[in-house]
């Protein structure tokens, strides 16, 4: 079976390190808030191109808590609306909703799967004060524009940075590119833990510190509380993994764009369409998402034959029963995708064998 995200492979490139940095973090007898963290926050800084970076619980927490601070900051209130792109995973929207915020769905352009910049302006009410672009499949989803209008709209710009470490845009990286974002390292994303892990990385300090004391049940200093806070912390054992990962990060990422240039390159169908040249630039796929009409037929045939598939995603999240309020929208490119949309394997873990069997098995692929 050729895996779609092979984590056991993915471990093993690290074997040696990681066995020693948990060996390491099970001596020192110290294991929350501890020197591997505070290691991991600075490397994880210097690396994304920001001042701060705040650890914590998982992603979903950290656009959470990036929310939740500008609320306690007075920059965001109960009801003010967010515009999130509609074809996300459901955790950018549920992170919105956390915060008593409403989302605000823009659809996204085809050729690059992001958030329409076209269509942001369209969608700003008096209660909008803030847009969250989310750097979906691993591929950059900033603009100049989007950059231009939040300035004149004097829009908060958040980053949902889950799928999408190490992407550039020029000479900036994704997770510096607005004024904060939320980056999870879920075990199958680009740099991941073994185990649930997030941060917030920031160049505002008054928000770096906000996101820190919320994560810590809302406090500064040892057992004095200034706010209704959470317990979302980051464990001394993740930290240790990602600081051992993180030297290797770009280097993998340009192993998943030789896998996905090879797939360009050599999978000729004329029931499947690929990304375009111009939609990957400045991505580091995360995912390497093909359309095609007859998706579910392909699915099973490469199921098969061997090969693991998935769709991200099945169920646009305006279909899901969780937001029912949003039912009504009318989002045809999002229902699309989601009706269209395969990922294949492209990890930096997959052999030049494994791809050109998968391309090979594309290419003979009839209905
Ligand atoms: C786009 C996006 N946002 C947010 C998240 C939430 O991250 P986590 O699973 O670490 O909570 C994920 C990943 O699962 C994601 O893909």
């Amino acid at each position: 079976m050729i895996e779609l995200v092979n984590l056991k492979r993915i471990t093993a490139l690290h074997a040696e390190s990681i066995r020693q940095a948990l060996t390491d973090v099970a001596d020192s007898g110290w294991f929350l808030k501890g020197n591997a963290t505070k290691r991991f926050e600075q490397e994880y800084a210097d690396y994304t191109g920001t001042r701060h970076c705040v650890a914590c619980g998982n992603g979903l927490d950290a656009l959470t808590l990036i929310m939740r601070a500008y609320i306690e900051m007075g920059r965001l209130k109960e009801g003010d609306e967010v515009i999130v792109p509609a074809n996300t995973y459901i955790a950018s929207i549920i992170a919105v909703s956390r915060c008593r915020l409403k989302p605000v769905l823009v659809e996204p352009r085809r050729e690059t799967l992001q958030i329409d910049d076209s269509l942001i302006e369209d969608a700003i009410t008096k209660h909008t004060r803030a847009v969250m672009i989310v750097h979906m499949y691993g591929r950059c989803a900033f603009t100049d524009r989007i950059g231009d209008i939040c300035r004149r709209h004097n829009l908060l710009l958040i980053e949902d940075n889950a799928q999408a470490h190490g992407c550039r845009f020029g000479d900036k990286k994704t997770g510096a590119l607005g004024d904060a974002a939320g980056h999870s390292f879920y075990p199958t994303k680009n740099l991941g833990a073994l185990g649930d892990g997030g941060a917030v990385t920031t160049d505002d300090t008054e928000l770096a510190d906000m996101v820190r004391a919320l994560g810590n049940y809302g406090s500064e200093r040892k057992y004095v509380f200034s706010h209704k806070g959470v317990n979302s912390r980051m464990d001394e054992l993740q930290a240790a993994v990602l600081l051992a990962k993180l030297p290797f990060l770009d280097e993998e990422n340009e192993r998943r764009c030789s896998n996905a240039r090879f797939y360009i390159d050599n999978i000729k169908n004329r029931l499947v369409s690929l990304p375009t040249d111009d939609f990957w630039q400045n991505s580091v796929f995360h995912i390497f998402p093909l359309m095609c009409k007859q998706r579910d037929k392909l699915q099973e045939y490469l199921k098969a034959n061997g090969v693991q598939t998935d769709v991200h995603y099945p169920i646009p999240p305006h279909h899901q029963r969780a937001y029912e309020e949003l039912r009504s929208l009318h989002l045809p490119i999002t229902e699309a995708i989601h009706l269209e949309e395969l990922s294949i394997p492209v990890s930096q873990v997959v052999t030049e064998e494994e791809r050109e069997c998968v391309a090979k098995l594309i290419n003979d692929f009839r209905i």
